[in-house]
C-alpha cells in the first residue's frame, strides 16, 4: 500500500453544500479506483491523505495536482506501509472551517496524522504551523 499526504490552498471559497457535493463525487471515484482517503478542510487549507496501489495513487495525485480549485500543493509525506490507515474509507471528510468539525472523521484524521508525524518532519512542522485555532491538530511533541 502506497500513501501520500499533501496540503494545498483552496483557490476560492467553497460553501459547505458545494463541498459536500464535491466530496460525494470524489468518494464515488475513489471507490471505483480502489483507493481510500481522508480530507480535512481548514479555513485556508486542504489536507489530504490518499492510500492504495502505488500506480493508482500516483495517477490520481497527478489529476488532483492539476485541479484549478486549489494551488500551492505541498507534499508532506510519501511512502509504502503495510498499515492501511484509511482502510474502509473511500473518502472520510472533516470540515474545520470556522472551527467546526465532524467529530468522528476529525478524530480519525488527526489521530493518523499525529501517528505519522514521527515519519515526516515536514508533516509535523506543517501541523504545528497550521494548528492555530484548531487544537485537535496540534502534533504530539
Ligand atoms: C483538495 C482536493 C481533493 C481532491 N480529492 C479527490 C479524491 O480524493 N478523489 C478524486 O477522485 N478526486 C479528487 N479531487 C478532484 C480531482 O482533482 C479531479 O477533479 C477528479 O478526480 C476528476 O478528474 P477528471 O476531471 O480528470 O475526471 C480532489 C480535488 C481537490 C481540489
Amino acid at each position: 500500500m502506497f500513501r501520500i499526504i499533501y496540503a494545498s490552498q483552496p483557490s476560492r471559497g467553497f460553501g459547505s453544500l458545494e463541498m459536500s457535493e464535491l466530496v460525494a463525487s470524489w468518494r464515488d471515484n475513489n471507490s471505483k479506483l480502489g483507493v481510500t482517503s481522508f480530507l480535512l478542510r481548514l479555513d485556508a487549507h486542504f489536507l489530504l491523505l490518499i492510500e492504495g496501489p502505488p500506480r493508482t495513487v500516483s495517477a490520481l495525485m497527478d489529476r488532483i495536482w492539476d485541479d484549478a480549485r486549489h494551488g500551492d500543493v505541498q507534499i508532506l509525506l510519501t511512502g509504502h506501509d503495510s498499515n492501511h490507515h484509511s482502510e474502509g474509507h473511500a473518502l472520510s471528510y472533516a470540515d474545520l472551517v470556522n472551527g467546526h468539525g465532524d467529530g468522528a472523521a476529525l478524530g480519525e484524521i488527526t489521530g493518523v496524522c499525529e501517528g505519522l508525524c514521527s515519519a515526516s518532519p515536514l508533516l509535523h512542522d506543517w501541523l504545528s504551523a497550521h494548528a492555530n485555532g484548531h487544537p485537535a491538530l496540534q502534533p504530539r511533541a
